[in-house]
């Protein structure tokens, strides 16, 4: 290669750098769903901190022995009319290669320091801190929320009060799988056989997204999770309902969806002060309250819980909710039936 293919080169790899930077500044591209760069809250920030120290010292570096190359292409390249034989060479200086193996300690070090800080810092809430102790456990392909000290067990939509430490223990059903809200801290992998610790914060009220982001199986990409950053009155509110039996039915529909759910439903599914006990599947005890179904991937209203139990296998591949496989038939008026039931379990 020669130096004007090289400097192209340099050139155009400075150039889309540079608009990866420019994106930063551009109204509304720090918004998106899963962007870490919007971090809302102490745990998300130091990461992002972190991030931004590891990039600022390794771009100095990639400039200055890019620097250094790019002069000794120009210093010592063939003038015109100088003939082409090699130039005398040298080798190595003693003083400069220790001088360079220095220096590279020196810059690991100080990208180590930073990082270490902030590997304990994410481990635990700060001592002392008032927190809230969840379970998050990763099932093919759902997330399990329990809330021990609450007596709280809940699926995909994780409900925290503003301002508070959430400490969090992430574990596995099954297969690998990884703990992440972009905007609130992440990644931790959820582990079968171990119990990894993490915390995190959101120092906002609002709705922030979660997504398992560690390859798990068919479904991995249609593994999310919700997260719902509320005010300690609205977030007690929640955990007061959310703790308490779940709703009793009242209409005709109502009583015979929970027939029906009771015939086969619920040996995957439990639904708080029923006979239904299943752990296979997500709690259903006030499913009704939640306003996504199928791990946060559609909407929780009638046209999406109707299809969703009419062919669990098309909404979500690879789905453990295989009617066929258990040789389960509902028919159109069960299907009304479990909806009529399941939506006013609020
Ligand atoms: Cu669970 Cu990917």
């Amino acid at each position: 290669m020669n130096a004007s293919r090289l400097i192209s080169a340099i050139l155009v790899g400075a150039f889309l750098f540079g608009l990866y930077v420019v994106s930063f500044f551009v109204p509304g591209s720090l918004d998106g769903e899963l962007n870490y760069m919007s971090a809302k809250g102490p745990v998300a920030l130091e990461q992002l901190k972190v991030f931004w120290y590891t990039v600022a010292v390794s771009a100095f570096l990639v400039v200055t022995v890019g620097g250094a190359f790019v002069y000794a292409l120009f210093k010592f390249r063939a003038k015109p009319g100088e003939d082409f034989a090699v130039p005398e060479q040298s080798h190595g200086k003693a003083s400069i290669e220790v001088g360079l193996i220095i220096a590279s300690c020196i810059l690991l070090v100080v990208i180590a320091i930073p990082n270490a800080k902030a590997l304990f810092y994410v481990n635990a809430p700060p001592e002392g801190a008032e927190t809230i102790k969840v379970v998050a456990i990763g099932h093919q392909w759902w997330w399990e929320f329990q809330y021990p000290e609450l007596g709280v067990t809940t699926a995909n939509e994780l409900h925290v009060p503003v301002g508070k430490a959430i400490d969090v223990e992430v574990r596995s059903a099954d297969v690998l799988h990884s703990f992440w809200i972009p905007q609130l801290a992440g990644k931790m992998d959820a582990v079968p056989g171990q119990i990894n610790t993490m915390w995190f914060q959101a120092d906002e009220a609002g709705k922030y997204y979660g997504h398992c982001t560690e390859y798990c199986g068919d479904s991995h990409a249609n593994m999310r999770f919700l997260v719902f950053a509320e005010e300690e009155a609205e977030f007690k509110k929640w955990v007061k309902n959310e703790s308490s039996d779940a709703a009793v039915p009242e209409t005709v529909e109502q009583v015979n969806g929970q027939r029906i759910f009771m015939q086969g439903c619920n040996s995957c599914h439990a639904i708080k002060g029923t006979d239904a006990m299943g752990v296979v599947g997500p709690n259903l005890s006030h499913f009704g309250s939640r306003v996504s179904l199928g791990s946060s991937i559609y909407d929780n209203d009638t046209e999406h819980l109707s299809k969703w139990l009419k062919y669990p296998q098309k909404m979500k591949p690879g789905s453990l909710m295989n009617l066929e496989q258990v040789n389960m038939v509902l028919s159109d008026s069960d299907v009304e039936n479990l909806v009529a039931y399941l939506q006013n379990l609020k």
